[in-house]
C-alpha cells in the first residue's frame, strides 16, 4: 500500500478545502445570522457523549442506535459515542446545566455528526448539521416559526425546487392506538415483508412506513393512515399548524409516511426535500419535529420541545461553489526590507476596516509580490517605499476595476488618509 492510500481520509469522511471550505463557511455564517434574527442563542455540546445519552434519547430500536453509531470504550472502560445528531446532547445539556426552570430556551448549534451508514453523494459518515431546538412551548406557533425560519433560509440561500413534507405522529394515545391498527394490517403480509420490516413489526412498526423496499412500499400504500387515528387534541394541533402555514403562504404536502428515523417525535414531523444530485429521487435537506417527551425521558420535568436540523453537506450541494465566493482582498507591499515595519503597520490599520481582506505578502522583492497579487485576484495594492514614507505618502495601484477606479489606475494617498480612502473605495 502506498503512503498516499494509507493517509486518505477514513471512508465517508472528507476535507473541506478551497471552494468547499468557502461554501461551508458561507452557509454557517448565513444560518448563524438567521438563527440569531429569530432569537436563538448559540450553545456548544461535546462531540463525544456517554453512549447511553443517545440510546435513551434517540431510541434503542432505531437504525442509528442499532447499527450506525461510532461507539467505543474509553480507557476507563466507559462506553462513549461520537454524536450521531444534536438533539439528545442538547436535552442532556439542558438538564446537566439545570436550565429546566428558566424557560423558554431557544438554542442553535452546528458541527460534525457521525453515522456509520453506506456513503454516497450527499450521505457521509462524518457530516455537518446546523440545528435549532426550542424548549418550553406547547404553542403550535413554535413549530410554525421553525418551519418559517427554514423557508426563509432556503429562499435566502437561493435554493429552488424544495418541497416541504409535513406529517403528525400524534400524541402517545394516538400512537398506541395506531400501532395496533397498523400491526393488525401488516401481519396479513408478514411473509412478504423485507427482513428488516419483518423485524420492525415486533420492535418499531411505524418505521416500516418509510421502508425503501419496493414490496414494503406497495404493502404500505394501502395501510391505515395515522391521520385516521388522531385523538381530537392531536388533530386540533395539526390543523392549527396547517392553518398558520397556509396563512403565511408556505406550501406543504402532507406525507403520512413521514415517521422519521428517530424515535422521539410527538405531534408535528417535517422534512424539506430536494432532488438528489445526479440521480432519481429526493433527499432531505432539513428534518425536524416536536419531541415533547424527551426531557422527561432524561429524568427532567415535563417540558415540551420542537426542533430541526439542516444538513449542511446537502445545502452545499444545492448552493454550488458560487455561494462561497470570497470578498475582495487588497495587499500592502513594501518595496525594500527597510520599509517592512512601516508597511506592516499600515496593513494593521487597514485590517481594522473590516469587509475587505488585507494581505501582507512575504515574497522577496516587489516584482514577485506583485505577481503573487495578480495571481491571487487581489483588487488593489498599497505600495510603501522609502521615498513615499519620507513624504508620508503611499501609492495605491488598482489591479482590477473597483468602483470608479479602472484597472492600472494609480493614486497617491497620504498615510493618515489611507484608511478613509480604502474604506470609500471598497465599502
Ligand atoms: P435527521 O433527519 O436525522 O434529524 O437529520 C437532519 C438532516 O441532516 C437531514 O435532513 C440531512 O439533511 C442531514 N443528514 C442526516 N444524515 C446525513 C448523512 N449521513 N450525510 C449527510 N447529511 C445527513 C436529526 O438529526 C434531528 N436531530 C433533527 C431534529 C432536531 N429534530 C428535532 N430537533
Amino acid at each position: 500500500m502506498s503512503d498516499l492510500v494509507k493517509f486518505a481520509p477514513v471512508r465517508g469522511m472528507r476535507d473541506f478545502i478551497g471552494d468547499d471550505a468557502a461554501v461551508y463557511l458561507f452557509i454557517v455564517d448565513f444560518l448563524r445570522d438567521i438563527a440569531t434574527r429569530y432569537g436563538y442563542n448559540f450553545l456548544e455540546t461535546p462531540i463525544l457523549e456517554s453512549t447511553s445519552v443517545f440510546a435513551r434519547g434517540i431510541g434503542e430500536e432505531t437504525d442509528i442506535i442499532g447499527k450506525e453509531m461510532f461507539s467505543f470504550c474509553d480507557r476507563s472502560e466507559n462506553s462513549v459515542s461520537l454524536r450521531p445528531e444534536g438533539t439528545a446532547s442538547v436535552v442532556r445539556a439542558l438538564i446537566s446545566n439545570k436550565l429546566t426552570q428558566t424557560l423558554p430556551q431557544k438554542w442553535f448549534y452546528y458541527g460534525p455528526m457521525f453515522r456509520y451508514d453506506r456513503p454516497q453523494k450527499g450521505r457521509y459518515r462524518q457530516f455537518y448539521q446546523f440545528g435549532l431546538e426550542y424548549f418550553g412551548s406547547y404553542d403550535h406557533m413554535s413549530d410554525v416559526e421553525l418551519i418559517a425560519l427554514v423557508d426563509d433560509a432556503l429562499r435566502g440561500l437561493k435554493i429552488d425546487g424544495i418541497q416541504l413534507k409535513l406529517n403528525t405522529v400524534g400524541d402517545n394515545e394516538t400512537r398506541s392506538q395506531y400501532k395496533s391498527v397498523l400491526v393488525e394490517y401488516l401481519e396479513k403480509y408478514e411473509a412478504e415483508l423485507s427482513p428488516d420490516s419483518m423485524r420492525r413489526l415486533k420492535t418499531n412498526p411505524m418505521r416500516i412506513l418509510d421502508s425503501k423496499e419496493q414490496r414494503d412500499q406497495e404493502i404500505c400504500g394501502n395501510a391505515p393512515k395515522i391521520l385516521d387515528s388522531l385523538t381530537p387534541e392531536a388533530r386540533d394541533f395539526f390543523n392549527k399548524v396547517q392553518e398558520a402555514l397556509s396563512f403565511l403562504g408556505i406550501t406543504y404536502e402532507i406525507d403520512h409516511t413521514l415517521v422519521r428515523g428517530l424515535d422521539y417525535y410527538d405531534h408535528t414531523t417535517f422534512e424539506f426535500k430536494m432532488k438528489k444530485p445526479d440521480e432519481e429521487g429526493t433527499i432531505a435537506v432539513v428534518g425536524g419535529g416536536r419531541y415533547n417527551g424527551m426531557v422527561q425521558q432524561f429524568g427532567g420535568p415535563n417540558i415540551p420541545a420542537v426542533g430541526l436540523a439542516f444538513g449542511i453537506d446537502r445545502l452545499m450541494l444545492a448552493c454550488g461553489s458560487a455561494a462561497g465566493q470570497k470578498g475582495q482582498a487588497i495587499a500592502v507591499l513594501n518595496v525594500d526590507d527597510a520599509d517592512q515595519n512601516e508597511a506592516f503597520k499600515i496593513a494593521q490599520e487597514l485590517r481594522q476596516i473590516g469587509g475587505v481582506s488585507v494581505l501582507f505578502p512575504h515574497q522577496d522583492g516587489i516584482t514577485k509580490k506583485l505577481r503573487f497579487c495578480d495571481k491571487s485576484g487581489v483588487s488593489c495594492v498599497v505600495i510603501v517605499g522609502e521615498a513615499e514614507i519620507k513624504k508620508q505618502e503611499v501609492t495605491v495601484k488598482f489591479l482590477q476595476q473597483v468602483k470608479q477606479f479602472a484597472a492600472s489606475t494609480e493614486v497617491v494617498v497620504r498615510i493618515d488618509a489611507i484608511s478613509d480612502f480604502i474604506h470609500k473605495a471598497f465599502l
